[in-house]
């Protein structure tokens, strides 16, 4: 089993929407029983709310329903997930920050892996982060929408060898 959290800023644009693309990747290959995935953001501005409706249209024309409730990331989560994948290198910084306080706080260290989720895009050679696209336009979350596809298929390829 595979416990993984996408993170990005606002968890409205990014996260959710690849939190959506890697449920759907895992249930086509048929592996959806060995992962367990969610997504959560740094901040806590848009708790509760469903991503923002220029990504949810975006998914619609690719096939996906985007409809997790924003919530923000939480201590709970060191200790719960196997990988925790940031979108950027403001959210990697932040996610390791707040790693080093779980890690100071709790007797036994967070085994919780952290990578960016840029890291295993294939089909986009030199792009180093999911660019957030919140003060963008639709284009800009269309090639947001595209990258964590590329980079949420090379991710299960890189996992899939230990799978059953
Ligand atoms: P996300 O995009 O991090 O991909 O969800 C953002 C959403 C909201 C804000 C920033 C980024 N915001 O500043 O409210």
């Amino acid at each position: 089993m595979y416990k993984i959290l996408f993170v990005c800023l606002g968890n409205i644009c990014r996260s959710p929407a690849a939190d959506g693309v890697m449920r759907k990747l895992t249930e086509q290959c048929g592996v959806s029983e060995c992962f367990e995935i969610d997504s959560a953001g740094i901040g806590s501005w848009h708790t509760g709310q469903l991503p923002d409706r220029r990504m949810r249209q975006c998914g619609a024309l690719h096939g996906y329903v985007f409809d997790h409730r924003a919530r923000q990331v939480k201590s709970l989560d060191f200790e719960c997930f196997d990988y925790i994948l940031g979108m950027d290198e403001d959210n990697m910084f932040d996610l390791r920050q707040l790693k080093s306080q779980y890690d100071a706080g709790n007797a036994h260290a967070s085994k919780a892996k952290l990578l960016c989720l840029a890291d295993f895009l294939r089909r986009h050679p030199g792009q180093k982060s999911i660019p957030d696209p919140y003060y963008g336009s639709q284009s800009d979350f269309e090639f947001a929408l595209q990258l964590i596809e590329d980079a949420c298929e090379g991710l299960i390829d890189t996992l899939s060898p230990e799978l059953p």
